[in-house]
């Protein structure tokens, strides 16, 4: 079991300076390391194929070298295949680059899913008769609800009956049926019981796969595992056992493959395995003041920056790079993290439910830079433009050269669109 330490004081990320980043770019600034990304897609390399889940980071940059290192993407709407277009797949459909996969199509998705004859991997009945109606004879995956599910958060859980997501376990026969009536073929299927799970929870999807495969037969070419590969966001949590996890779903593979005569593909879908620790947010301390007890930190990145600990009490490492010199040599202080938002849940250090926690780090002062870590997955995309706060700007680490990839959002950006009538 592989345990991660997480520092308080850093000065740099992937070889460059944290100040020197910020001086240059400004802050708030998302920074990606994408050897980072590279290592943990070569950790995967014993599945056929990963399919990278794009919501997790799908800045155009990012995708195309994830493209150019053999990647295929998951799409969830008109727009992430518009981005996965703009960067590059979908040129050949027969290899499945692009796999549209939601529960419903809108009217922009269908139009873009038949235009392109893109994959889709349907999660709900109604999904493969609309298919049907527009491209009979098409050949798609169903997305099953194996019935249980697991996730970091309740609101990341993605199985079981309060979830919305997939085509419930015993309604595979009825389905069927459907895809029958347009001559629609199912050649693969696909489980997600949610994201940051772990493997106990995740072992119990191979099970669940082999008898839903075994009730649509031999068309199936291809199986996909989903995403949901946790990763560690504190000193004591681990990794999941990757050659472990393999081997489980491998086996379901052979005994499908047995059964039916010819190799399945063995696919797996990870968002925040492949970007969360590349991604790192930058954000400059503004004001170091008391309340009562405790000292807040505030700075200027909020969750409209990094939604994730307001939203799920989600725990991100959190260091400071000194401003003027490393601040590992400072007493290191219990303080409250928040941003500049005008509501009082803007704060970092938070658990679920809102209780603000402390963080041990070494003193900040005005002017030093605070790095919130593992903030590549589900950081970015998840911004807004909440207190008319622009977005930041994205940069990629790439052969030691920092290379600005989203610029900062103008405020001729925010207000685009927006009209005042006569
Ligand atoms: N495949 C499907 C169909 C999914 O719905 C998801 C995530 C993934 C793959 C990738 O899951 P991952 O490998 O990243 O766990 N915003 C939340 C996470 C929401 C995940 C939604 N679906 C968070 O910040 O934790």
């Amino acid at each position: 079991m592989t345990t991660t330490t997480f520092c308080t004081s850093r000065d740099q990320i992937a070889g460059l300076g944290v100040s020197e980043l910020a001086a240059r770019f400004g802050t708030p600034l998302y920074v990606y390391d994408i050897e980072t990304m590279y290592q943990r897609v070569s950790e995967l390399s014993s599945f056929d194929v990963i399919r990278y889940a794009q919501k997790a980071c799908s800045n155009l940059a990012i995708l195309d070298r994830l493209r150019r290192r053999g990647v295929v993407v998951d799409a969830v709407s008109a727009g992430e295949i518009r981005r996965a277009l703009a960067a590059g797949f979908g040129a050949d459909p027969s290899r499945h680059e692009i796999v549209y996969t939601a529960d419903i199509f809108d009217v922009e998705s269908l139009e873009l899913v038949c235009k392109h004859a893109l994959q889709v991997n349907c999660g709900s009945p109604d999904m493969i008769t609309q298919l049907g109606e527009v491209r009979p004879g098409a050949d798609v995956t169903l997305r099953i609800n194996p019935g249980f599910g697991h996730g970091h958060s309740q609101k990341t859980n993605t199985g079981g009956e309060q979830s919305k997501h997939g085509i419930w376990h015993s309604q595979i026969d009825e389905c069927l049926r459907r895809a029958d009536q347009t001559g629609i073929t199912v050649t693969g299927l696909h489980m997600h019981i949610g994201s940051g799970t772990d493997l106990e929870h995740l072992s119990e999807v191979c099970e669940a796969m082999e008898r839903a495969a075994l009730e649509v037969g031999r068309t199936l070419k291809t199986i996909s595992a989903g995403g949901g590969l946790p990763v560690p966001y504190k000193s004591d949590e681990s990794y999941v056992d990757l050659e472990r996890y393999f081997e489980l779903w491998d086996a379901s593979r052979n005994r499908l493959s047995e059964r039916f005569g010819h190799r399945l593909n063995l696919e797996i879908e990870p968002g925040r395995f492949l970007a969360a620790e590349s991604g790192h947010l930058i954000a400059e301390v503004r004001s170091v003041k008391r309340m009562g007890d405790n000292l807040f930190v505030l700075v200027d990145a909020g969750f409209n920056d990094l939604a994730r600990p307001v939203m799920y009490g989600a725990y991100h490492p959190i260091s400071v790079a000194g401003c003027g010199g490393s601040a590992a040599d400072r007493e290191s202080v219990d303080v409250v993290v928040g941003g500049p938002l005008c509501e009082s849940g803007d704060i970092f250090t938070q658990r679920e439910g809102g209780y603000v926690d402390t963080r041990h780090l070494p003193a900040p002062r005005v002017g030093d830079f605070l790095v919130l870590e593992n903030a590549g997955a589900y950081g970015f995309v998840m911004s807004s433009n909440y207190n008319s706060k622009q977005r930041a700007a994205e940069v990629m680490i790439e052969d030691g050269e920092a290379k600005l990839i989203r610029e900062r959002e103008t405020f001729d950006d925010l207000v685009r669109g927006e009209h005042i009538p006569d």
